[in-house]
């Protein structure tokens, strides 16, 4: 034990040894560079060849690394392009090596299911090693910085953005954004196959106003605390590099330009290390916020408000150094962010050697490495989200004579990848399982396959129906795969309507005239509206995008050799008109019981109040019971712990896992809490009959919120525990007091 202590001593002075020689290297540097050597380090360009913005300068990039003007580049990728650029930094008077970022959102080569449907899977572990394969892939292609994770919070399914984060709950969206963190940068920064992750986008992004993407956000501040900051906090708590901030407003002020976000919370409370950039352009565009005269000001504005890099605008680079010489910034604040950008180069170990990561050998092998497509199979399987399966049509039999696969999505390759993958022209991309190959594998050579495409996903034309209904007729089963197009989610495609797009429901209606057995599966970036299809059709499966092996996933679920275990993480709502739709909302002073108690109550006289497919929801193809809920005490003080116990049984035929979800409720407080929030869940597998003890230990961190002083406090009184396998199913409950101590 004691040696233990003496090493783990040993290791903290060795690491404040070199944080404190690191800190040094960097007073060396500053004192040597030049001002406009010092700004050029905090200017960032994309590459031409694939902007992932409106391109809106052009200049001449070989020249200006050269004379030391640019500490960063997005968008280069590739072992030998990011060595050419490294070789002209090389060139400069500081030799100071250039940081290559990249959206390495859902997987770099392989890619895996978008982040949303990720969260689907509930897996932390799983989500980390997913993060840690693309870091691996990215980082031995020259990459050393990712910018992901994005952590919003998404209430809003019309927000396109949705597909890009763990969606609408604080408590899951922080454990995954820690998990996602930890895999991106792996042991330490510095390792060749670790990436500097980035938090993104600080914040409140996900709440713009009518889902539409860079629009304002106006907000409380506990709102802001409690549910829009945690997420951000957990990646700070993982060691997070970098964070960007976001395009919109927060309560009047640009995301880029607030002080009392980027210095006051993040630098000061939470004591960040790493570096802040922009987003792509966001220091200019806060011209057209109207909130600053011209760039010069929006430079002034960004860097005094704490944003280290300017990404691809160019505002720093054309005013900073005349904003210093002027007096309007001071140049120990130009220090600062050249500082923390220089401390990341150093962790990265690129003034060691500025081409670690630029090994075409490395990348070979990581590149084609069979390992990382079957971890993304895995991944995929884990989260698709099984919403209906009345006639137990599912697991299919592997025996069966004829099987239709129709539809738009059954075909097409690059669909599958979904939004945010990294089209590589570098490095080949094409690997794709198609869901048509997927199924064309997994079936025995006694079952004949028959296609047909029967509609597009978007427009009216019909002419395709009646060869996929005459397909249709031959078959003993039918899966149908339908959904949005991979670039309906994403950056800027927010949807007005978020209903499945085209004459797909009305296609489904066509079919189920045949009087076959149909299984749906709907592929999208975020949660539609399909109420037709939910209503009628016994077997749904709702895929969201998989990445690479989509459709070796697809199949493992429709034959059972994956029982599905995904939960959704984000509510889907029945109408457009009842978004933003979540279920840790507040009550009214007049809730109503259900969907018919609507008199005087708050409701809607058009619609349902209720959820089509609530937070947590998810079906499998074995059963579950829950029995035997035990509490330690029914009281606790809040230097104490109570531990909740109970029994989860696997009660049906098939192997297969359980997300256990515990919610708890404050009845009362100094404000108004939320009618159920999540605060624990684990992922269970059981063998058909067998039984474990689930225990979930409550602490007083569990029992806390922000006051309206913004106070992180408990306050005793009773709590509702609520367990169950979704929001809205809570199969046991019991209560406990929080005792003053
Ligand atoms: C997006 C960021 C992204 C950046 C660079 C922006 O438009 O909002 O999330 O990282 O572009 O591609």
């Amino acid at each position: 034990m004691k040696k233990c202590f003496i090493t783990l001593g040993l290791l903290l002075a060795s690491l404040s040894y070199a944080q404190k020689n690191t800190e040094q290297k960097i007073d060396a540097l500053l004192q040597k560079m030049t001002l406009e050597e010092k700004v050029g380090q905090l200017n960032q360009y994309t590459n031409d060849a694939n902007p992932t913005g409106p391109l809106v300068i052009n200049p001449n990039k070989e020249k200006e690394i050269k004379e030391g003007k640019l500490g960063s580049m997005l968008n280069v990728m590739g072992a030998d392009r990011t060595r050419k650029y490294q070789e002209l930094a090389m060139q400069s008077r500081m030799k100071i090596p250039l940081l290559f970022g990249l959206d390495v959102i859902h997987g770099y080569k392989i890619t895996f299911p978008l982040p949303l449907a990720e969260a689907a899977s509930w897996d932390l572990p799983l989500i980390e090693q997913s993060a840690r394969i693309a870091a691996t892939e990215a980082a031995a292609s020259g990459v050393h910085w990712t910018f992901a994770p994005m952590v919003d919070i998404a209430r809003d399914p019309r927000w396109g953005r949705v597909m890009e984060g763990a969606g609408e709950d604080t408590f899951l969206g922080s454990k995954i954004a820690y998990a996602r963190v930890k895999g991106f940068q792996g042991n330490q920064l510095g390792d060749v196959t670790s990436v500097m992750a980035c938090a993104k986008h600080f914040v409140g992004y996900g709440a713009a106003v009518g889902g539409r993407d860079y629009n304002s956000v106006d907000m409380s501040n506990r709102m802001l605390w409690e549910t829009y900051l945690p997420p951000f906090k957990a990646t700070v708590d993982a060691g997070v590099a970098t964070f960007m901030n976001s395009f919109n407003d927060l309560n009047g002020i640009p995301a880029t330009a607030n002080a009392y976000l980027q210095r006051d919370i993040l630098k000061g409370k939470w004591k960040f290390d790493g570096f802040i950039v922009s987003d792509w352009s966001s220091i200019n565009e806060m011209i057209a916020h109207g909130y600053a005269k011209d760039s010069k000001d929006a430079a002034a504005k960004a860097l005094l408000a704490g944003n280290d890099m300017d990404m691809e605008s160019s505002a720093y680079r054309n005013y900073l150094v005349e904003l210093v010489r002027e007096g309007k910034v001071p140049e120990t604040v130009v220090d600062d962010a050249v500082r923390r950008i220089l401390r990341k180069k150093f962790e990265l170990g690129l003034f060691d050697n500025p081409y670690k990561y630029c090994d075409l050998k490395r990348q070979e092998k990581a590149l084609n490495n069979l390992e990382h497509a079957k971890v993304a199979r895995e991944m995929a399987a884990k989260s698709i989200v099984l919403l209906k399966n009345e006639q137990n049509i599912l697991p299919l039999s592997k025996d069966l004579k004829t099987i239709a696969f129709i539809g738009p999505m059954v075909k097409p390759k690059r669909n599958n990848h979904g939004f945010w993958a990294v089209d590589l022209k570098e490095v080949d991309s094409s690997y794709i399982v198609s869901q048509w190959e997927g199924l064309e594998r997994k079936v025995g050579k006694n079952t004949k396959l028959l296609y047909a495409k029967g509609c597009d996903i978007e427009g009216n034309n019909r002419s395709g129906f009646e060869e996929a209904i005459a397909v249709a007729k031959q078959s003993d089963v039918v899966i149908v795969s339908i959904g949005e197009r991979h670039d309906m989610s994403g950056e800027a495609k927010s949807r007005s309507n978020i209903h499945l797009p085209g004459i797909q429901e009305e296609f489904i209606q066509e079919l189920q005239k045949t009087g076959k057995p149909i299984v749906i599966l709907i592929n999208a970036g975020r949660p539609l509206i399909f109420n037709w299809i939910a209503d009628n059709m016994p077997t749904i499966v709702y895929t969201w995008w998989l990445g690479s092996e989509a459709g070796n996933a697809i199949a493992d679920i429709l034959f059972g050799d994956y029982n599905p275990s995904g939960k959704l993480p984000m509510t889907f709502p029945r109408d457009e008109g009842q978004i933003p739709l979540y279920y840790n909302h507040f009550s009214t002073g007049r809730p109503s019981k259900d969907d018919n108690d609507v008199v005087y109550k708050s409701t809607y006289i058009d619609l349902p109040s209720s959820p089509k497919f609530a937070f947590g929801y998810g079906l499998s193809y074995t059963t579950f019971s829950y029995t035997d809920l035990k509490l330690s005490s029914d009281k606790m003080k809040s230097n104490e712990q109570l531990s909740i116990s109970f029994t989860l049984t696997n009660s049906g035929k098939y192997m297969g896992e359980e997300v256990v979800q515990l919610y708890l409720k404050d009845r009362f407080g100094s404000v108004v809490r939320p009618v159920k929030e999540l605060k624990g869940f684990q992922k269970v597998k059981l063998n058909p009959g067998e039984q474990k003890t689930i225990t979930f230990t409550i602490d007083n961190e569990l029992l806390s919120f922000y006051n309206d002083q913004l106070q992180w406090i408990s306050e005793p009184g009773t709590f509702d525990i609520m367990i169950g396998s979704s929001s809205q199913d809570i199969r046991l409950q019991s209560s406990f007091e929080l005792m003053p101590n």
